[in-house]
């Protein structure tokens, strides 16, 4: 099967700092890839690479199979990449219904907006994801931060992304809201959506994910197959392994 997107050798510096050294990644059709890293492993660089905000400093970059350059991010959005941010952009004062077609409203003759549509589609839409809301009106600032992701995520999937790019939307949740986001993750890659997690939990990343990536400081230290590594030695190679064994002797009292 052809990947829908594949990245080749790329590289990224800022200036002279190398913040990615040959990256490779491959994203398919249904399926979730995961992309692990501790704090400025070169994640979101990443992300940005692939959402059209950066470009890479070499390397490739393939859509189904054909070599590809975004020059901007409505690039990436029109070859069917959709990318929800950490801080989400979304406008907390606004209601849900038009954070939900933000840049995307329907208008009418003269450009008027046709607001009841857009309500009626963004409840048939949240509802058929099993999101349950009060009411489209409410401002998003007042949503739970696992609704807002949840939110963004049916988003993407209604205006037909074909590849969904999530970063960290887990990390500033709970149990119960991670648990929620999760599914949301689940139900997208049953869709069909090739999906690109970023997360800094192994625990999250193994109870979706088909392919685990790991960065360190801008290399790619791991590029497994979930077949071919298990949550232990994913917990392990995400912290750092030997590191946190000699912390440990440090620390002990
Ligand atoms: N615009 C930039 N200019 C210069 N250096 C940058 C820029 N953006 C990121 N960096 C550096 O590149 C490295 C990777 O940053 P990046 O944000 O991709 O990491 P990350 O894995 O997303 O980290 P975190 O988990 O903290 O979000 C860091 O050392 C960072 O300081
Ligand atoms: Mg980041």
């Amino acid at each position: 099967m052809t990947a829908l997107i594949e990245l080749r050798e790329i590289s990224k510096k800022y200036g002279s700092f190398q913040a990615l050294s040959n990256i490779n990644l491959s994203v398919r059709a249904g399926e979730v890839t995961c992309v692990l890293g501790d704090n400025g492993a070169g994640k979101s660089t990443l992300i940005k690479i692939l959402a059209g905000l950066h470009n890479a400093s070499s390397g490739q970059i393939l859509l189904e199979g054909e070599e590809h350059q975004f020059n901007s991010p409505r690039d990436a959005l029109d070859a069917g990449i959709a990318t929800v941010y950490q801080d989400l952009a979304v406008v907390g004062q606004m209601s849900v219904w038009r954070n939900f077609f933000l840049g995307q409203e329907l208008t009418g003759a003269f450009g008027v907006l046709k607001k009841d549509e857009m309500r009626q589609i963004t409840e048939q839409q949240l509802r058929e994801m099993g999101i349950e809301l009060r009411d489209v009106e409410v401002p998003v600032a007042s949503l739970s931060g696992g609704q807002r992701q949840v939110v963004a995520i049916a988003r993407a999937i209604y205006f037909g992304a074909r590849v969904l790019i999530l970063d960290e939307p887990t990390a500033a949740l709970g149990v119960k809201q991670s648990g929620m986001v999760l599914r949301f993750i689940a139900a997208a890659r049953d869709r069909g959506i090739g999906v690109i997690f970023i997360t800094h939990n192994p625990h999250h990343a193994y109870l979706v994910g088909d392919h685990f990536i790991l960065l360190n400081l801008g290399k790619q230290i791991l590029d497994v197959p979930r077949a071919g590594v298990t949550l232990e030695e994913l917990t392990v190679q995400m912290s750092g392994g030997g590191e946190l064994d000699s912390l440990s002797h440090e620390l002990q009292r």
